[in-house]
């Protein structure tokens, strides 16, 4: 059977690509015929340290296999365009570029230092936006390009010690969403993934027999689908794991309706909280777009007064 999918003359560009996850994807992308920039710094999962190993080992796999891969060993944070460059000089341009490169500096909120803090958003959303940014006008000019974005569960739902983490997860997931709108008319998507699967990130914070079942290369199948031509999907969330792939959406309640004038009150808004909170009340929506608040007006200006006391804003003068 011939495989539907294929990545014959697509370049690939997958960031932190020497082990873990992108290791797995590096190899796959190569088998399905795409030429693959093998970018990693080779550093510890804690970001220090640098070795040319990690890559090299994952290009020598794929050529040994009779792939094409070339690697690079910048830091995406300092040297995100030095990335892009391997691409150009060996293989012309990039199509694909995979954002996988990560660490973890994880400490209790009360114990974080803002150096901890920093240094993880500056590799997860810096270094992405930086080689995303460098490689843009190419995906523009080719009229041509598909992004990963990789999130996290602890972005999507928070996870205790990884405040730093969590923050630029989710950051990633807005950048996502952005570039798929501003992306759509060049034929550039983009999405994001919420992966769980076995790695040295993974390794000292689950139980052994749980991380066996949680493969990285059940991860790939679903990066590689996203990015290639047959997938018509953009600005969207995946969640996936063990054999598991699902979308994320965000979701509106069918909310709580108050006319904005003088008795729109705190209490107003005690007495009925609830219906904030109600996904059951008709009227749930799943957006995509920012709200169309003109219309939301419309319909709160015409409800009745709420009742619930005023504020007076004239009476507050003075105090
Ligand atoms: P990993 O530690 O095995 O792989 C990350 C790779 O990125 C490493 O090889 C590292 O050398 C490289 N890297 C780190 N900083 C870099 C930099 N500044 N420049 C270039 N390369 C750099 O970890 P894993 O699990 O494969 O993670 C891959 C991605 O998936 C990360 O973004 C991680 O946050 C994300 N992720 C992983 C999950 C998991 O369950 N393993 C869960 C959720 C997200």
């Amino acid at each position: 059977m011939v495989d539907k999918i294929s990545f014959k003359d697509k370049v690939v560009i997958i960031t932190g690509a020497g082990g873990g996850l992108g290791k797995q994807y590096a190899l796959r992308f190569a088998a399905r015929g795409a030429k693959v920039v093998v970018n990693d710094l080779g550093g510890s999962l804690t970001g220090s340290g640098n070795s040319t190993k990690a890559a090299d080992i994952v290009v020598n796999e794929i050529k040994d296999s009779g792939g094409i891969a070339v690697a690079n060993y910048d830091n995406i944070v300092t040297n995100a365009e030095g990335i892009l460059k391997t691409a150009v000089d060996n293989f012309g341009t990039v199509h694909v570029l995979i954002n996988n490169a990560g660490i973890l500096k994880d400490a209790s909120f009360k114990k974080m230092t803002e150096k901890q803090f920093t240094d993880v958003l500056d590799v997860h959303l810096n270094g992405t936006f930086r080689l995303t940014k460098a490689c843009w006008p190419y995906f523009k000019n080719q009229n041509y390009g598909r992004i990963i974005m990789t999130a996290s569960p602890a972005g999507l739902y928070g996870n205790f010690g990884q405040a730093n983490y969590s923050a630029a997860k989710l950051a990633l997931v807005g950048f996502s969403e952005t570039l798929a709108k501003e992306g759509n008319r060049y034929n550039i998507k983009v999405n994001s993934i919420a992966p769980l699967a076995k790695s040295r990130m993974t390794e000292t914070i689950m139980p052994p027999d749980v991380l066996e079942k949680l493969l990285p290369e059940k991860i790939a199948p679903l990066v590689m689908y996203l990015t290639s031509d047959e997938c018509p999907s953009t600005g969207s969330i995946y969640e996936v794991a063990a054999g598991m792939f699902a979308q994320i959406r965000w979701e509106r309640s069918g909310g709580l309706y108050l006319r904005p004038d003088e008795s729109l009150t705190p209490e107003a808004i005690l007495n009925r909280f609830k219906e904030v909170s109600d996904f059951n009340k008709p009227g749930v929506q799943h957006p995509t777009e920012l709200n169309d608040y003109n219309k939301v007006w419309s319909v709160t200006s015409s409800l009745p007064s709420n009742n619930q006391g005023s504020i007076k804003i004239e009476s507050l003068k003075g105090k």
